[in-house]
C-alpha cells in the first residue's frame, strides 16, 4: 500500500474541484503534505475541510494564467515556504468546444493559456533540482482522451492537450538523468463538475454515458493512477501517457 510522510510535499493544482481535488484529498489521506492550488477560495476551504489530515493541507489562491512567465518563480517562492517539494499533480484546466468557424485567435490563446502554457511552465519550475527533492521526484499532468480522439469543435482543446502530451514526454527524457519522472493521463469522461455540466451535455447529448460500458468513471479511479504514478510504486516508470477509459476508445 502506497504510504507517504509529511515530509514528502506535492503542489497539486486544480484542487479546488474534480481530479484536482480528488488527487489533493489522496495524497493527504495517505499520509502527504499537500499544497492545493485554485483560484476559489471557499471551495479551496471546502476541499481542505475534507482533508483526512488539514493540518498537513495548505491552500495557494492564484490563476495559473495571470502572470505565465513568473510560474517558475512562484514555483520556487512555494519552495521558499515549505520546502523541497517531491511531486506536483497538474490538475487545473477548461474545456472548450468550439466549431472551427467559430475559432479566434483569442479564443485558442485562452485555452492554451490555461492548458499548455501555463502546465509547461509549472512544470519548468518543479523540475528546476533547486526546487525538487531530486532522486524520488515525480509529475503528473493531467491531458485528457480528447488529445487521441476526434471530434467535432474540440480542435482548440484537443491540440492543447496533445501538445501538452508530447511537451512532458520531451521534459521526461530530460529530467529522468536526474531520477526524476514525469508522466501523463488521459482520462475519458469522469464524473466531475466539467462533465456534469449543462453545457456538457447538451454538446454530448443527455444519453451520452450509454456508450460507456462501465458507465462515467468516478473521480477516484484518475486519483488512484495519478497518485500510483507519483509513489516510488512507480519508479521504474516515466514518459508515458496513460488513457483512463474503461476501453470504449470514443
Ligand atoms: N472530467 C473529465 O471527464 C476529464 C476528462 C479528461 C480530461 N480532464 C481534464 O482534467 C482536468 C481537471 O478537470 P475536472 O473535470 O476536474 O474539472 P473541474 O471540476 O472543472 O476542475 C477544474 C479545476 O481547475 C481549476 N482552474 C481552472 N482554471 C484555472 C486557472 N486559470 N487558474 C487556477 N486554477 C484553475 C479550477 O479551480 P478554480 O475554478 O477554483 O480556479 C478547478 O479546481 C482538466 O485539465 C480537464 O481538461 C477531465
Amino acid at each position: 500500500m502506497i504510504k507517504f510522510t509529511t515530509e514528502d510535499k506535492f503542489i497539486v493544482t486544480g484542487a479546488s474541484s474534480g481530479l484536482g481535488q480528488g488527487v489533493a484529498l489522496l495524497l493527504n489521506k495517505l499520509g502527504a503534505t499537500v499544497i492545493g492550488i485554485a483560484r476559489n477560495h471557499e471551495r479551496l476551504a471546502e476541499t481542505k475541510q475534507k482533508s483526512e489530515h488539514p493540518e498537513n493541507f495548505f491552500t495557494e489562491e492564484l490563476d495559473v494564467t495571470a502572470d505565465i512567465d513568473g510560474l517558475p518563480g512562484y514555483v520556487k517562492s512555494l519552495r521558499e515556504k515549505y520546502g523541497k517539494f517531491r511531486g506536483m499533480a497538474i490538475c487545473h484546466g477548461i474545456t472548450d468546444v468550439t466549431p472551427t468557424q467559430m475559432l479566434t485567435y483569442d479564443n485558442i490563446k485562452h485555452v492554451f493559456d490555461c492548458d499548455y502554457f501555463a502546465p509547461i511552465m509549472l512544470a519548468k519550475g518543479f523540475v528546476d533540482r533547486r526546487n525538487n527533492i531530486g532522486r524520488g521526484a515525480a509529475l503528473v499532468a493531467i491531458s485528457s482522451y480528447g488529445a487521441l480522439s476526434c471530434n467535432r469543435g474540440m480542435s482548440n482543446y484537443a491540440g492543447a492537450k496533445s501538445a501538452l502530451i508530447a511537451s512532458m514526454r520531451c521534459i521526461a527524457k530530460e529530467v529522468v538523468p536526474f531520477g526524476i519522472r514525469v508522466n501523463t493521463v488521459s482520462p475519458s469522461d469522469i464524473k466531475t463538475p466539467m462533465v456534469l455540466s449543462n453545457e456538457f451535455s447538451t454538446v454530448r447529448g443527455a444519453d451520452h454515458e450509454k456508450h460507456y460500458p462501465l458507465g462515467y468513471g468516478e473521480v477516484e479511479d484518475v486519483a488512484n493512477m495519478v497518485v500510483f504514478l507519483l509513489s516510488d510504486d512507480a519508479k521504474w516508470i516515466t514518459t508515458q501517457n496513460y488513457i483512463i477509459d474503461c476501453g470504449v476508445g470514443l
